[in-house]
């Protein structure tokens, strides 16, 4: 369907402006309110940006930066941005699609986006939040919204002729929205005191951006003598030195000492750390990279003996691994142990495997 929506807001701005810059609701007066304490956990709010993202005539803008904020508002409507600049000396408005926001990532600290995200067709909506995320690094999102189902062009109450675009969302469903385009929501509410429009009550949600770090794992190089240590991997992968993951509550010699066990029955002491180093690596579906640390190993008891995780096992040259090797990667870092091994004083490797 054609989009009247900002063309209406040009028309209405300031009578929109005059119905709303002065009013504020005690409920989203609160959410708001609880969004700026959020971002302001330690240090003082002139230090904090924030997105006012589908701002209108300003009136949140306002207070933003009036609480001491940086404040950026953007809108796409000419007509609203006239009434901001006029209303809100001090803050910088900018025109702006939220679907085409080009500032750089991590540009601020919090978005504020207050009955704006309901103007996008719903299809836009997980493609916005994403590029939210991006801006935010890490944050705070202030959203609000109309609950509802479906999606309609309505003149509302600006009277005929003032026809704009509304999609109205459900609660779970925007909570899966924001999930997925990586925030954790903190808190939801519904305003039940809505009296304009008593089938689609605002919805108000303050997310906050979900940390995304990389799985972080390890490697053992064991020798014996000349020999290295390989196993076979149960999946059918082929063969690999031993590695896995940290656990939660480990640290990385822990680890090591512990994933040799597990996947090969022997006891072994960590000669030295060769390298940490950084690749990429899809985890259930999603690229999450992996920062794994190698160490080069003595066994010093124990057998060997096939377990969930590999077949067998087998002592080998350097020179002569079998194959096929479930990854050239760990081929580099024996490489590296190798040279580390030979020389005393060789500096830890950190680097990226490609
Ligand atoms: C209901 S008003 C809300 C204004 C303000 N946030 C407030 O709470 O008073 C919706 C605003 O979203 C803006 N808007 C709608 N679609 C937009 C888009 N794609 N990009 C930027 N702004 C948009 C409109 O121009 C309008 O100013």
């Amino acid at each position: 369907m054609d989009d009247p929506t900002i063309a209406t807001y040009d028309r209405i701005a300031s009578t929109f402006a005059e119905r709303t810059f002065d009013t504020i609701s005690p409920e989203l007066a609160e959410r708001r309110a609880a969004f700026a304490r959020a971002i302001v956990e330690r240090a003082p709010p002139n230090r904090f940006r924030i997105l006012d993202a589908g701002c209108g005539p300003g009136r949140d803008s306002k207070w933003f930066h009036e609480q001491g904020f940086q404040v950026i508002g953007v809108d796409l409507s000419d007509g609203m941005l006239a009434e901001a600049r006029r209303r809100v000396p001090g803050v910088d408005f900018q025109r702006a699609d939220l679907r085409h926001l080009a500032f750089p990532p991590s540009s601020f600290d919090g978005i504020w986006c207050c009955a704006a995200l309901l103007h996008l067709s719903r299809s836009e909506v997980p493609d916005v939040l994403a590029s939210f995320r991006r801006l935010l690094g890490h944050g705070y999102l202030g959203l609000t919204v109309k609950l509802g189902e479906g999606e309609e062009i309505t003149d509302g109450i600006y009277g005929p002729g003032t026809p704009r675009r509304i999609t109205y969302f459900g609660r779970y469903e925007l909570e899966l929205y924001l999930e997925r385009a990586g925030f954790e929501v903190r808190a939801a509410a519904v305003d039940q005191t809505e009296a304009q429009d008593p089938q689609h009550p605002w919805l108000g949600i303050l997310a906050q951006t979900t940390l995304f770090t990389p799985l972080v794992g390890v490697v053992a190089v064991v020798m014996d003598g000349d020999h290295v240590l390989f196993s076979e991997r149960a999946d059918g992968h082929g063969w690999n030195l031993p590695a896995g993951f940290i656990d939660a509550d480990e640290a990385p010699d822990e680890a090591v000492i512990r994933e040799v066990r597990e996947e090969t029955g022997l006891e072994i002491a960590i000669d030295r750390l060769v390298g940490i180093y950084a690749r990429p690596r899809t985890y259930r579906g999603q690229p999450r990279g992996l920062i794994t640390h190698a160490f080069l190993c003595s066994p010093t008891g124990g057998t060997l003996v096939p377990t969930t995780e590999a077949l067998q096992h087998v002592w080998l040259p350097p020179a002569t691994p079998p194959t096929p090797m479930s990854s050239r990667h760990h081929l580099e870092i024996l490489a590296d142990a190798l040279a580390a091994r030979t020389t005393a004083s060789a500096v830890t490797r950190m680097r990226r495997l490609h």
